[in-house]
């Protein structure tokens, strides 16, 4: 048992004051204020465990991985492989191999889009997105389609922002080569019936690419229950360092499939004539990886699974309910997403107010959310506007926080009024 499982208190709730000592930033003041950090979805905050051991790996571990036989690349190569293992344990994948280090979900959709997409799927054929996509997922599509003559479908969601499954069913074709759905929506905090849609797909035949970024800090993902065939998520978002990310898929399909980028590290053998390529994960890891930030994320895995995934989950669901309810009490203001199942996410619009003017005075508050189309304009075209507040919860957020968040919206509207 870990010192961070000793935060745990005999409930099995979290302690989150003492989860919240272990991340500096939390200390800071905005505008005179206490931090009230709702942001999270953007990206996460670090604690002081992962940044300590990037300060390790980079005042006594430093070196180039993979090439040279020195002490220095044999330990930043090991550590660089352990967080892999660390990663492959995280999502239950079948194989090491099976996870490739990218640097962020965009990466991991990119090289799925190249890798795979430029491939095998050609003119006529067809791609199932939903309506719920990051742009992250819908523009790497947009780009193939156009440049293979391919066709994009798009799956519907319904007033509350959950999918619609009949809709999902009936957009399966003969030529449909591929589907791409987020696990848990950025922008309304929908939890997709990703399993079940996954079913589906597969019995069609047709591989499915999940984008994990929004639910891979806040449940347990499973790739091996899932069944997914890609699984994409960010270190960011999951209180690792940025430019990290995974992408995992089913080896099969990995070793089928093209190099996204060319050059050293992925190759075999290297002559003018012909280059044959390395073995997976390193067929995709092409050029110096950010070693530091792969080491980052495994510290960040081991420190998140001490905590322990249901911990987190049922925590911030406390977090989403009371939010839920408190901002309803208000009156004023209109909830977008109101999904059965959703993650830690609140996305909300004030009446007569533009969003950015809220977050404006919310940030004098010292309560940091986001406002805008959270890169999904097309669900903000689904409910008709053009950009919504979004407070996103962590496991480090407090209900005392929610209050501050409700009392500094109140404040707006007194303002606005
Ligand atoms: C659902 C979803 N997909 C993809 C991304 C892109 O992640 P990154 O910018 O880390 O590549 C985000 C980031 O907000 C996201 O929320």
């Amino acid at each position: 048992m870990t010192a961070v499982r000793s935060k745990i208190v005999q409930a099995g709730a979290l302690d989150v004051e003492s989860a919240r000592a272990d991340f500096p930033i939390l200390k800071l003041k905005v505008n005179g204020k206490p931090l009230v950090f709702l942001d999270n979805a953007a990206s996460s905050q670090m604690p002081q465990p992962v940044i300590d051991r990037l300060v390790k790996y980079q005042s006594s571990e430093h070196a180039n991985i993979h090439r040279a036989v020195h002490y220095l690349s044999e330990k930043a190569t090991s550590e660089y492989e352990a967080a892999r293992r660390k990663i492959q344990a995280f999502i239950n994948a079948r194989e090491e191999r099976e996870v490739i280090f990218t640097s962020g979900t965009t990466d991991g959709i990119n090289l799925v889009a190249h890798g795979y997409g430029r491939k095998f799927i050609g003119d006529g054929d067809e791609i199932i997105l939903t309506t719920l996509e990051h742009h992250s997922n819908i523009v790497p599509w947009q780009m193939l389609a156009e440049e293979k003559n391919a066709r994009i479908r798009v799956v519907p969601i319904n007033d509350r922002g959950e999918l619609d499954l009949n809709a999902y069913r009936g957009s399966f074709s003969a030529r449909t080569k591929l589907v791409g759905a987020t696990h848990v929506s950025n922008a309304l905090g929908t939890i997709n019936p990703i399993r079940e849609m996954i079913e589906i797909a597969h019995a069609h035949g047709v591989p499915v690419l999940v984008d994990g970024a929004q639910a891979a800090p806040h449940m347990k993902v499973d790739v091996q229950d899932l069944d997914c065939d890609f699984y994409a998520f960010s270190g960011h978002k999951l209180c690792g360092p940025t430019g990290i990310g995974i992408l995992y898929g089913k080896a099969e399909l990995l070793e089928r499939m093209q190099p996204f980028k060319g050059g050293g590290d992925m190759i075999l053998s290297v002559t003018f004539e012909k280059t044959t390529y390395n073995t997976i994960p390193h067929k995709f890891e092409a050029g110096t990886p950010p070693i530091a930030a792969a080491i980052g994320l495994g510290a960040a895995v081991d420190y998140l699974e001490g905590l322990g995934l249901d911990v987190i989950s049922a925590h911030e669901t406390d977090l989403l309910d009371y939010a839920t309810q408190q901002v309803n009490r208000l009156g004023g203001l209109r909830i977008i997403g109101t999904a059965e199942r959703k993650a830690a996410v609140l996305s909300f619009v004030v009446e007569g107010v533009h969003p950015h003017d809220v977050g404006t005075l919310l940030n004098e508050e010292g309560v940091a959310i986001r406002t805008g189309h959270h890169c999904a304009q097309p669900v903000m075209q689904r409910f008709k506007v053009p950009a919504t507040c979004r407070a996103s919860f962590a496991f480090y957020n407090t209900l005392a926080e929610v209050d501050a968040l409700v009392a500094a919206i109140r404040k707006v509207q007194k303002v606005f009024a």
